[in-house]
């Protein structure tokens, strides 16, 4: 009798990169009328780091991977394909994956996930998939953003909240588990939440349109919050119970770093001790699709994970969106590496 075995995706490597220069809140309190105080109080966020001029977020997403794949112990040609997500494209097209593709000297396909701030998790289920399936063995997963391109730093409601920066992971097949579940969402009645209403297909960039700074981030910033609060809880829930899984089997969630608030209220309602659960935005703000990424590396190079951990990855943004991945750690420790 023949013994199928299960094809799991396995994260590999994991790799980031953080533009260098860095803007502080007391940088943002001499563009708009806020302060530091306001800022940490109700997002947590301390400082944030900004694209250099010419830096964009192909050049961030390549950095990222070269790191990812030299810790994976992986070569070019041995990648299948790329998933880059990201919420501020290098241009509408050709896709940022392309130009990251190009960067790193890869000749595999590669193509962009655009779902704003859930985008990791959407690329790592189309990565995941695709292995599972047998219709690729090794996957670079990136998410990257140059938001700070999108935001207008004279709207104090946004201005405050995003950064850029880039997180990449390699994904290989392994008959241990992985990546053991994956829910996705969407609600597209609700897009006006959170939007950059012109130059797309809608409404093309003119004269009148960047007037009125529609080429910005546009956000109903309680609308989002009570979404987030709301689809955190229910998507991680739904995430470990579809493998098998409570809150009380986390070793971490990492959910996307948007705002402080929303996680000390998610992990209220999920009823898990704030020792287990990521937090990184003083440092970063919201980076987008690039934050679960980012988080990664910086629990697995700061010696917090081990093989055998359990992960709970979830994202949340426009669209609106949302995605929730339970994950098995594999990597060795990081300083237990060869
Ligand atoms: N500094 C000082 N005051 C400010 C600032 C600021 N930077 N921004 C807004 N305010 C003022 C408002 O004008 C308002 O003043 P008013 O009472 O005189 O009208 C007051 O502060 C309160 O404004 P609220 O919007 O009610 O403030 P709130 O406590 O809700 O915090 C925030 C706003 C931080 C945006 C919050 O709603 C939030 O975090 N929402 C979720 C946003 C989010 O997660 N976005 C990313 C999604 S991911 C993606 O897809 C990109």
């Amino acid at each position: 009798m023949a013994i199928t075995m299960k094809r799991y995706a396995q994260i590999v490597g994991v790799g980031s990169y953080l533009p260098e220069r860095i803007m502080t809140n007391a940088d943002l309190e001499k563009l708009v009328d806020t302060s530091d105080e306001w800022i940490t109080s109700r997002t947590g966020i301390r400082e944030r780091r900004v694209v250099a001029e010419g830096e964009t977020t192909s050049d961030l997403a390549a950095r990222a991977a070269r790191i990812a794949m030299e810790r994976a112990g992986v070569t070019g040609d041995e990648i299948d394909m790329l998933y880059l997500g990201t919420t501020s494209p290098d241009y509408i097209l050709p896709s940022t994956a392309c130009q990251t593709q190009a960067k790193l000297g890869l000749t595999c396909p590669a193509v962009d996930t655009l779902a704003a701030c859930s985008s990791f998790v959407y690329a790592l289920h189309a990565a995941a998939s695709a292995i599972e399936a047998g219709r690729a063995t090794t996957v670079l997963v990136i998410g990257a953003e140059a938001l700070t391109r999108h935001i207008d730093f004279t709207d104090r409601g946004t201005c405050v909240l995003f950064g850029d920066g880039a997180g990449a992971v390699v994904l290989k097949a392994g008959d241990e588990p992985g990546v053991e579940a994956v829910v996705l969402g969407a609600d597209g009645t609700a897009g006006d939440a959170l939007i950059i209403p012109a130059g797309g297909a809608a409404h093309p960039a003119t004269a009148d349109t960047v007037a009125a700074g529609d080429q910005y981030v546009k956000m109903l910033g309680n609308d989002v919050y009570r979404f987030a609060i709301k689809v955190i809880p229910s998507s991680t829930l739904e995430a470990l119970a579809a493998s098998g899984y409570t809150v009380d089997d986390l070793t971490w969630l990492v959910p996307h770093q948007a705002n402080k608030r929303i996680i000390d209220t998610v992990d209220e309602r999920l009823g898990i001790d704030d020792s287990r659960v990521y937090v990184g935005l003083d440092k970063k703000g919201n980076t987008s699709a690039a934050s679960i990424p980012l988080a990664l590396d910086d629990l697995y190079t700061s010696g917090q994970l081990s093989p055998g951990d359990l992960l709970a990855l979830v994202g949340f943004g426009a669209g609106l969106t949302w995605g929730a991945a339970v994950v098995r750690w594999t990597l060795p420790a990081y300083n237990e590496r060869d």
